[in-house]
């Protein structure tokens, strides 16, 4: 089964089962700064959580693209990846554990879907804190589906001598506790599928299940997202109990292909096996594959821990870390392809950071595999020919990307020069090089540490090691230093609904007509932020904003304040709030039923909300005042506003 069809299926089975599709967004949150990406597909449903109705219904499903960054720099061992595909499904309030766990189950064993071997299944659950109890419920179900098909399923114990029955893992909060994506919001305790790789089962007299053996993967997730956490900590029931379930598509990829195989291929057979990479792992072999090294195969003494996948590695002195090269180079380029066809481009700033990362790291790793000169377009074209059928603004993007991609990787190539200029400058200096002057020059230039200590001739381990120390040293303060700075700048947003952001959502759309009546029609919505402390607006308009304009425009919003009009919700069909006139940045981004917040008598917009319920409630802030003006690109102009 290939991943299209598993893709097929997934939304197949739960349609069956009564869930809508809802559209996969882009990966840049809309209104939520809670997180620079989309990281899970839950992510745009939070303020449905809370009881808010959903306009396509309380029975949800989708495939939706996500990027996590937290492990950038493990990704090049067998599980960790940056960009992937999560399928999930949602109930908001329509039902509970039992259906959920259920469902899943019959998805991923049932021959007619993905027809797993149910052996193979194990389940981990949440032990219980102060905060919540030990999930006896999820234990019961889980009893009873082993149970249907035969197979004894106990409650691991590691009190117990004999665990050999154990199926139903209860595990703490750090492992079976999922949620909230920023400081406060929804969450809850959840219940995870396991797929067993080995071949005999698994033996739990000798170590304690999910370490990070791999033998285990983990394929979905069931949550079940009852509590709402509280910016004091504080865990409370939220109104409705719902589901959010999520799989990672490339495991379930790998368990699939591992199923056709029997469970009897190794270890290090991985994601980066399946059809989502054959394509352009074919190309970076072949830039790699060189005759003349062939005969050294044999006499390696790695050869045999490396899969068929990793043949042509073994060519290499250093197979393990070869291994590791293909697989950064396979996710970081692919994220690369998904980030920039959503509208990012390498900055240092944000989601451009990250970008710009991750373009280098798979440049840096392509040197170490032996490969000169750009490479990164022509991985990312193949990976657009892959995704275009599901993402068809793939092929619309595909210049821009390509011709981004290259440009970054040619810009790196002059960093490298100007950062080994940097490295002979420091050497002529006679001042004794230390691993925070190799910082300093990776931060300025983006120049690699592994480059520089190659520069500065350094080749011993433990020498390496010394600098790499320093390095991760300064590297630390400098984020900390950061991570002050992003404080503010992540808390608040959609994921939590407070009645200031609330405030600032309503704002936001007073503004948006104020600057249209003052402005003219041509201006629309090109991005929005809200925290708790300010709005910021992007909208499209070429010139600069005059004194009489800004403050013409605040005058509007203030007064439609002090009108104290209601702000009404509707929901309807897309198409009708289309002729209605409502405003809409991306119509193609939402589902056929949509929901409408309206101004009564000013404006109405397509928005998911959370919204007050008159406008009256924002004087309650105080007043509405721009506090700046400013270009952000060509035709695209940004205000930052407050109420205060
Ligand atoms: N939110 C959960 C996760 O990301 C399930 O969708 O794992």
């Amino acid at each position: 089964m290939n991943s299209l069809e598993i893709k097929k299926k997934f939304i197949e089975f739960f349609r069956s089962k009564g869930h809508k599709e809802i559209p996969n967004v882009p990966l840049i949150p809309e209104n939520d700064p809670t997180s620079l990406f989309i990281m899970a597909g839950m992510q745009p449903l939070s303020p449905y959580f809370g009881g808010e109705p959903h306009p396509t219904g309380d029975k949800l499903v989708n495939i939706q693209r996500c990027v996590r960054t937290d492990d950038i720099e493990e990704v090049g061992d067998t599980i960790h990846q940056t960009f992937f595909e999560m399928l999930g499904y949602w109930s908001l309030g329509a039902y509970f554990k039992k259906e959920a766990i259920e469902m899943s189950f019959e998805f991923y064993t049932s021959q007619e879907w993905l027809g797993l071997d149910p052996e193979r299944i194990y389940a981990t659950v949440f032990e219980g804190d102060n905060d919540a109890p030990r999930d006896e419920e999820a234990i019961e179900i889980w009893k009873k589906i082993f149970k249907n098909v035969g197979i004894r399923a106990e409650v691991y114990d590691k009190k117990k001598k004999d665990n050999s029955s154990a199926r139903i893992f209860p595990l703490n909060k750090k492992e079976n506790w999922w949620g909230p994506v920023g400081e406060s919001g929804p969450c809850g305790p959840d219940s995870e599928f396991f797929y067993w790789r080995g071949k005999d089962k698994p033996d739990f007299s000798e170590f304690v299940p999910y370490d990070n053996s791999n033998m285990f993967i983990e394929i979905g997730n069931d949550v079940f997202m009852a509590y709402n956490k509280t910016k004091e900590g504080k865990y409370e029931p939220l109104k409705q109990k719902n589901i959010d379930f999520g799989g990672g598509m490339e495991r379930i990829a790998l368990v699939c292909t591992l199923r056709e195989k029997d469970g009897s291929v190794p270890y290090n057979f991985t994601n980066f096996n399946t059809d989502l990479f054959d394509t352009p792992l074919s190309y970076l072999r072949s830039l790699v594959e060189d005759e003349s090294r062939k005969s050294t195969r044999e006499e390696n003494e790695d050869a045999e821990n490396i899969t068929e996948f990793d043949l042509t590695l073994t060519d290499f002195n250093n197979p393990s870390q070869a291994v590791k090269a293909f697989r950064v180079i396979l996710d970081h380029t692919r994220a690369c392809t998904f980030l920039v066809a959503d509208g990012i481009e390498p900055s240092n700033k944000d989601q451009g950071y990250i970008l710009r990362r991750l373009l280098r790291r798979s440049v840096r790793h392509a040197k170490l595999i032996g490969i000169e000169g750009t490479f990164t377009k022509d991985i990312a074209k193949l990976y657009i020919d892959k995704y275009k059928i599901q993402y068809p603004h793939l092929a619309d993007m595909q210049n821009k990307i390509l011709n981004i991609l290259e440009k970054e990787e040619i810009n790196f190539e002059n960093s490298i020069k100007i950062g080994a200029k940097e490295i002979d400058k420091l050497e002529a200096s006679g001042k004794k090089i230390t691993g925070k002057d190799l910082f300093n020059i990776f931060e300025t230039y983006g120049f690699p540490i592994e480059m520089a200590l190659d520069e500065l001739g350094i080749e011993k381990d433990e020498l390496r090691m010394k600098y790499q120390r320093e390095f991760d040293k300064a590297k630390e303060k400098h984020q900390e230093l950061s991570r002050k700075g992003s404080k503010g700048k992540f808390k608040g947003g959609l994921a939590d609904s407070s009645e200031i952001t609330k405030r600032y959502h309503t704002a936001t759309h007073l503004l948006l007509r104020a600057l249209q009546e003052v402005l003219g029609d041509h201006v629309h919505q090109r991005g929005s932020n809200i925290t708790e402390e300010r709005l910021r607006f992007d909208f499209s308009q070429s010139e600069q904003l005059t004194d009489e304009q800004k403050k013409e425009v605040e005058r509007l919003v203030n007064d439609k304040i002090k009108a104290g009009l209601k702000v009404l919700k509707k929901v309807m069909p897309k198409e009708e709030a289309l002729k209605i006139g409502a405003e809409c940045e991306f119509p193609e981004k939402y589902p056929d039923q949509v929901s409408i917040y309206e101004v009564e008598g000013f404006t109405k917009e397509f928005c998911g909300g959370p919204h007050v319920e008159n406008t009256k409630e924002l004087a309650k802030s105080g007043k509405f005042r721009i506090i700046k003006e400013e270009s952000v690109g060509s035709g695209v102009r940004r205000i930052k506003a407050v109420l205060q």
